[in-house]
Order: C-alpha cells, then sequence, then structure tokens
C-alpha cells in the first residue's frame, strides 16, 4: 500500500563519496523537481502544522535548502518567514551563534527583529545530521524571547545524532525520511 515515507525515500537520491570519500549524500533536489513528488512533501509538512495546536506564528527557515521547504508551508500556513542565515549576508542588526563542525566552525545569523518575544516558532531544515545547524538556529530564536514549538527537517540521519541530541536539548522534531 501507498506510504509518505516510502514515496518520499524512493525520490532523494544517494550519492556515494559525495562531498568526501566515504560520505554517502542523501539529495533532495529530485523530490523538488518532481512536481507530484514536491507537492506531497509540502502537504505532508503543511498537514501536520494546520492543526491549530501546532500552527506556529512564523517559520524559519535554515539557510540554504530550508528556505525551499519553509518558504512554501510559511506560505501555505498564511504566516511569515524569517531566514537564519551564513554569517555575513544580513543587512541589518543580528545575533549570532557560533557552533563546531567536524572541520573548524560555522557561525549562522538572524536580524534581531525577526521574531518578537513570546512567538511561536516552527524551525525548517531539509536535513538533520549533527544537528548543529538546527541547534545554533534554536538558540538564536531563544535569544530574542521566541519559543521553539518544534524542529522540522525533510531527512533525518539517526546514526549522526543529531536527532538525539536535538531531543536532548528539549526540541521536539519531525521529520520525514529516516537514512540508517
Ligand atoms: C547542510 C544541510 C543542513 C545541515 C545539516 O547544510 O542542508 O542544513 O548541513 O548538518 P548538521 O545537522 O550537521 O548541522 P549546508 O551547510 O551544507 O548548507 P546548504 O543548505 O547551504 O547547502
Ligand atoms: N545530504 C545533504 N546534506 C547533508 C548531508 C547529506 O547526506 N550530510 C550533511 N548535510
Amino acid at each position: 500500500s501507498y506510504n509518505v515515507q516510502d514515496y518520499l525515500r524512493s525520490h532523494i537520491r544517494t550519492v556515494p563519496n559525495w562531498p568526501a570519500p566515504g560520505v554517502q549524500f542523501r539529495d533532495i533536489t529530485p523530490l523538488l523537481q518532481n512536481p507530484k513528488v514536491f507537492r506531497v512533501l509540502i502537504d505532508a509538512f503543511v498537514h501536520r502544522y494546520m492543526d491549530p495546536h501546532l500552527r506556529p506564528d512564523v517559520v524559519a527557515g535554515l539557510d540554504a535548502r530550508g528556505f525551499i521547504v519553509g518558504s512554501v508551508l510559511a506560505y501555505e500556513l498564511n504566516v511569515g518567514f524569517v531566514p537564519v542565515r551564513k554569517k555575513g549576508k544580513l543587512p541589518f542588526t543580528t545575533v549570532e551563534e557560533t557552533y563546531e563542525l567536524e572541520y573548524g566552525s560555522a557561525t549562522v545569523e538572524l536580524h534581531t527583529d525577526a521574531v518578537k518575544q513570546g512567538d511561536r516558532v516552527l524551525l525548517v531544515g531539509d536535513l538533520i545530521a549533527t544537528g548543529g545547524t538546527m541547534l545554533a538556529g534554536k538558540r538564536l530564536l531563544e535569544k530574542l524571547g521566541a519559543t521553539v514549538m518544534e524542529g522540522a527537517a525533510i531527512v533525518d540521519l539517526p546514526e549522526l545524532g543529531g536527532s538525539q541530541r536535538l531531543r536532548d536539548s528539549g526540541l521536539a522534531l519531525f521529520t520525514l525520511v529516516d537514512f540508517a
């Protein structure tokens, strides 16, 4: 029988040894390219977040692939969209958060007026690996007094431990496809 998770999984491409030897890169571009699949993907998120208990005040998207799902979802929910961006891209005053990568570190920023104290925010990415990006986004939103009600992503790579780490930090998560 038809299962949304399996249907979406079958449209994610695995690219071996990219961007580095030994990495199996889960490529979501085929999901977006096929209009029927793209609609199933977006509708899975819309269905969940239209529920009055889960409908956010704002959708925040993680640079860059989180913008693709996050902006369409915000539009469908009739709420605003705010970007969490890699450092140096946002023109107005920002808050920033630095986190560790496998080699080195990364910094993300958010405009200080992106959310208001007490806003209930849905934080959207494309994929959770170590969880570092989503955790940094959560901290930025919390610095401005918002509540991150949930983190959402298309793909979870549970073996990398990120989703567990995020849940341990108190963040509820909703993901559509796991790759072990
Ligand atoms: C990738 C991916 C997630 C993040 C996941 O983004 O899109 O945002 O890494 O990894 P993490 O859970 O270990 O933080 P990337 O920085 O490659 O940027 P892009 O979306 O701009 O390609
Ligand atoms: N796919 C896409 N983005 C990623 C991956 C992956 O496998 N790992 C870390 N970021």
